[in-house]
């Protein structure tokens, strides 16, 4: 479990790619304005152009005088205020930056190009069949999401530059990518060093002092098993940045959390769709509605020789036999994975697509196959259920199906049985519960102002006002 995070993952993620196409990062400090003023400016020109500005201004016009735009008095942000540190850069640009250091095999570069989002995607798969859109799709590493949700965090609608007049403080450090620089060095010194520093810098801060911390949260891109470290020893794995006292006051926000993390909370991993506005969609969810679907299931993923115990495996050889199976197998160099729309097409042709446990239990492709209107089938509790509770309903029968992994390593259960007694119906109704859920698992890009419709940022952060509304419950009593 905490050997946690391979490569070999992420070329079933389908990042694996050709090196930097030469586009460079572009610094885009796209604002978006309070709801209310937007409103306003929404009538006099186009929703969708970014509008490069400085950062520092964001929070400035962000408390517009209700007099001076003469709207009611009703202020939509009440109760959403979210108050946002301005780091020192080593704590996120300088990561980002520091990008040939991210990875020790590929050159993440390309990466962190369009606000973290990576490069356009072609979308003509191999046979060249158009699969994907023109527009929206991108070739997203499933490790961004410390840059794309802070980068969504500049567009939202209720920043306030008072802390004091804030509903949540979010700290945008990036713990994701800041400990995967340092996975494989044996010096556990370094991969604490900016966690702990970053701590430091808060004690000194009002911000901090007001309620311990308690009202701050952050997002980590990588799961959390990556920052847990216990022992101070070099082959423990990841950083021991959630065991910091101060950090057990935070909320975090991450990919994949340990279930019993009290201050954890998961959120989807990104997708390589991200949409700028809803009529794309709504375009894209009734392309995969009407999609035929030729495979009653199945995988995208490799094989672990070196773990034979795992349920994957047994998956693997099951869909090798079945004519009802297709087997997208990615190994190391191995075709097709690295072609997003090639993925893509796998699953609008599947009715259900296995999601069994890999390096740690939660998958980037359980959100790739449901975006694309496949039903997900589930080995582990933790896989999902046990994570996304913000994000995916609590009857998990309505979208999805659950085998519990012991029982297929134990040849009791073939899945393919299990999956044949779904009705055509069954199946339609839970795709159709899976097809609505699209637009909230998937990122909006954050460099355009589209407010039209709610994305997993917005769900994350009405998880987080919410909790912290309980605490402001049990601090006022
Ligand atoms: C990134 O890697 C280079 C070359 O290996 C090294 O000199 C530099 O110190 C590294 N940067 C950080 C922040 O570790
Ligand atoms: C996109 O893929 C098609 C088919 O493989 C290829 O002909 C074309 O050159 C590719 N375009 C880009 C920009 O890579
Ligand atoms: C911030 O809000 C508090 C509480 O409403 C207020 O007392 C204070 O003056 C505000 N600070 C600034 C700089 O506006
Ligand atoms: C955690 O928050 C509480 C207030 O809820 C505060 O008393 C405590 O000092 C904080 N812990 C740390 C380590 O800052
Ligand atoms: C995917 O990888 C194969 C084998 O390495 C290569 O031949 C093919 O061109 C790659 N396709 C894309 C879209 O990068
Ligand atoms: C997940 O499985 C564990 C162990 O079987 C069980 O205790 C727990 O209640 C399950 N959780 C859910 C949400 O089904
Ligand atoms: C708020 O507190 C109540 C009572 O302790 C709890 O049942 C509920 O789940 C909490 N809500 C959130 C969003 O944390």
């Amino acid at each position: 479990m905490k050997t946690g995070a391979l490569d070999r993952e992420k070329l079933e993620g389908g990042t694996k790619m050709k090196p930097p196409l030469g586009i460079n990062y572009l610094c885009l400090f796209l604002v978006r304005v309070s709801m209310v003023l937007s409103t306003v400016l929404l009538l006099s020109r186009s929703p969708h152009l970014p509008h490069p500005t400085k950062t520092q201004s964001i929070a400035d016009l962000n408390v517009p005088s209700a007099s001076a735009l003469s709207v009611p008095a009703v202020d939509p942000c009440t109760g959403r205020y979210i108050y946002v540190y301005d780091l020192p850069e080593k704590f996120n640009e300088d990561i980002v930056r520091d990008c040939r250091n991210l990875s020790l095999w590929a050159d993440m570069c390309p990466f962190t190009t369009n606000a973290g989002l990576g490069p356009n995607i072609n979308n003509t798969e191999e046979d060249g069949d158009v699969v994907l859109q023109d527009t929206g799709w991108f070739l997203t590493d499933q490790w961004m999401l410390d840059v794309i949700f802070h980068n969504c965090m500049k567009q939202y609608g209720c920043l306030t530059s008072n802390y004091s007049l804030a509903n949540a403080i979010f700290v945008p450090y990036y713990p994701g990518l800041d400990v995967t620089r340092y996975l494989w060095d044996p010096e556990i010194a370094r991969r604490d060093k900016l966690g702990m520093d970053l701590i430091e810098w808060l004690r000194q801060r009002p911000e901090w002092a007001a309620r311990g911390g308690r009202d701050h949260f952050l997002v980590s891109g990588r799961s959390t098993w990556n920052l847990q470290r216990d022992l101070d020893q070099s082959y423990d794995w990841g950083s021991k940045f959630l065991v910091i006292p101060e950090v057990q006051n935070m909320t975090v926000l991450a990919v994949e959390r340990r279930p019993w993390g009290d201050n954890e909370f998961s959120i989807p991993y990104p997708t390589y769709f991200h949409p700028s506005d809803k009529s794309q969609v709504a375009v894209w969810q009734e392309k995969v509605r009407s999609s035929e679907r030729p495979w009653l299931f199945s995988f995208a993923g490799g094989r672990r020789p070196d773990q034979p115990e795992m349920v994957r495996n047994h998956l693997i050889d099951q869909c090798v036999q079945s004519s009802r199976c297709k087997l997208h197998e990615c190994q190391t160099g191995g075709l097709g994975c690295n072609s997003t729309s090639n993925l893509m097409k796998l699953f609008m042709q599947s009715k259900f697509c296995l999601q069994p446990p890999g390096d740690t239990r939660a998958r980037r492709s359980i959100f790739d196959s449901m975006l694309a209107g496949c039903v997900p089938v589930f080995f582990h509790n933790e896989s999902a259920y046990e994570q996304y509770h913000w994000h995916l309903p609590r009857d998990f029968e309505s979208f999805s199906v659950y085998i519990w992994e012991d029982e297929v390593k134990a040849g009791q259960v073939r899945p393919e049985d299990v999956l044949l007694q779904y009705s055509d119906e069954k199946v339609r109704e839970m795709r159709e519960a899976v097809i609505k859920m699209i637009p909230t698992l998937i990122y909006k890009d954050p460099r355009y102002t589209s407010e039209n419709f709610m994305d997993a940022f917005d769900v994350a952060v009405n998880g987080v006002l919410k909790r912290f509304r309980n605490y402001s419950l049990i601090r006022n009593n």
